[in-house]
């Protein structure tokens, strides 16, 4: 551990992480604190120029210069470049280029869930502090290492599950669960939306500027798909963007090598609130059992598709998730996409667009404490926009060595919880967990979905 200011700060975080004490400042910082001590600039090294990291960057623009990128894909990373950095940023195919760099302060992983892990270990042990998008990882032991790492490291890895940062939808949901506006909760549902199918879709030539071997990286070695479909038009007759089915770009998640399919890259966001809501209501035990049903568009056998040409994530699941104490949480596919939670004493409902519900109607007589919102945020969120808000709780905590929001313990914990679901569904049978040691009870085959093999030149090396 560092002998710093900052590395005491960090041993607090461990302290925290460890024990599970919570740690944050006694006084609320807002943004206009972060803006008014801003002393410099963050030099941010990006991993993964895709799709949202675009959005991230749009919203991190008031305290970042992205100095360097890393894409697999030349054409992506020199597009990404011109657009976003201005053409300044140096570029490279090979991420460790970026973490070998004393000048970079910051790291943003923006890779598809398959190259989550290995970076941001990676970025920590190169002492830098990560800001990765959700899910964190591929499988519940790679969560094991991430927290270990953390925890050794002291630095500051933000997940980009920007839910938590939303202000005031999610986090006034949180503050009256908090204040106890819902009594006891039961249970809570998080309802998310189907995952696609697809016919199989043809062997093809990767363009000359991917490097497609990378791309998959630690995951198994397998032959690139891609099918443009037809332009179609939408109910007003405008022409839309043709639908690529590929196991590429963008679409990575519809495939289990890749991804968790909705469960993970949905239940990120909406478990993440049912967990959150349910340990603010003091249910910290993790989760005792699970079981439901899911349909795949493809025939499994031993937890693995049959068919390797094709989306492969479930497409329809219903999970019941159980807590000691006779609580419940619920993970289904649903069109009404949000988060039910269920109190003796009342219930809301919240999703991006709405917070619905008696004890909302009741803010009206009955408004929150002053500190309620603070209480559970640990500083007060910026609010309107959630991914800028997002990225200022990440860079205030690397600033004061502190824990951010969505900090890889929590969120671990409730991505176990995914995990666990995609297991079962892949399986077709419920599991029993034992949250202490990690483990599946009684159940080899499932145990051994807790890892995934590495491929040869992409394990992780600590
Ligand atoms: N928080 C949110 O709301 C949100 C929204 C969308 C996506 N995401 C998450 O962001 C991640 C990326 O999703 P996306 O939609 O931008 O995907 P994408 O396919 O558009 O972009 C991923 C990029 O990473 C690059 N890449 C792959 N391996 C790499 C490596 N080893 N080194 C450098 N670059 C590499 C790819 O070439 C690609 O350009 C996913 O984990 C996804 O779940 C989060």
């Amino acid at each position: 551990m560092k002998n710093t200011r900052r590395g005491f700060l960090s041993s607090c975080a461990t302290l925290a992480a460890t024990t599970g004490v919570p740690y944050f400042h006694s006084t609320p910082r807002t943004l206009a604190d972060e803006t008014q001590t801003k002393n410099g600039r963050f030099a941010l090294g990006l991993i993964g120029a895709g799709g949202i990291a675009g959005a991230n960057i749009g919203a991190a623009r008031d305290w970042i210069d992205i100095v360097a990128i890393a894409d697999v894909d030349s054409g992506r990373a020199a597009g990404f470049n011109a657009k976003h950095a201005g053409g300044k940023a140096t570029v490279t195919d090979d991420y460790r280029r970026i973490l070998e760099r004393r000048d970079i302060d910051v790291i943003h992983v923006a890779t598809p869930d398959h190259w989550h892990t290995k970076p941001v270990i990676e970025a920590m042990l190169a002492g830098k502090d990560v800001y990765c998008e959700k899910p964190l990882t591929l499988t519940i032991d790679e969560g094991k290492l991430i927290r270990k790492v953390q925890r050794e490291t002291g630095r500051v890895v933000q997940v980009g599950t920007q839910q938590r940062s939303t202000f005031p939808l999610f986090v006034t949901a949180m503050a009256l669960v908090a204040e106890g506006r819902l009594g006891r909760i039961k249970r809570v549902q998080a309802a998310i939306g189907a995952a696609p199918s697809c016919p199989a879709i043809p062997v093809a030539e990767p363009a000359k500027e991917f490097n497609w071997d990378r791309w998959l990286g630690p995951a198994p070695a397998v032959e690139y798909r891609f099918f443009q479909g037809p332009a179609t038009t939408d109910k007003d007759g405008k022409e839309k963007k043709p639908q690529a089915n590929t196991n590429g770009h963008n679409e990575f998640r519809w495939w289990y090598e890749y991804s968790g399919g909705k469960l993970t890259d949905w239940g990120a966001h909406h478990v993440d609130i049912a967990m959150w809501a349910l340990a603010l209501n003091g249910q910290t035990a993790g989760p005792t059992a699970i079981g439901g049903t899911a349909k795949h568009p493809v025939e499994f056998k031993d937890g693995m598709p049959v068919e390797r040409d094709r989306y492969n994530t479930a497409t329809e699941f219903l999970f019941t998730v159980d807590f000691p104490g006779d609580t419940q949480l619920v993970i289904r596919h649903d069109t009404d996409n949000g988060v039910l939670i269920e109190g003796d004493k009342g219930t809301i409902f919240v999703s991006r667009g709405k917070l619905t519900g008696a004890p909302v109607e009741a803010l009206k007589d009955d408004p929150l404490p002053a500190n309620a919102i603070a209480k559970v945020y640990r500083h007060m969120p910026m609010e309107g926009n959630e991914r800028k808000a997002h990225w200022a709780n990440f860079l205030q905590c690397v600033r004061s060595g502190t824990m951010p929001i969505s900090d890889v313990h929590s969120h671990m914990q409730m991505l176990n919880v995914c995990h666990l679901a995609g297991i079962s569904a892949r399986l077709g049978r419920s599991l029993k967990w034992d949250a202490v040691t990690e483990q599946i009870v009684g159940d080899d085959q499932a145990n051994a979905m807790l890892a995934r093999p590495y491929r040869q030149g992409y394990e992780i090396e600590m």
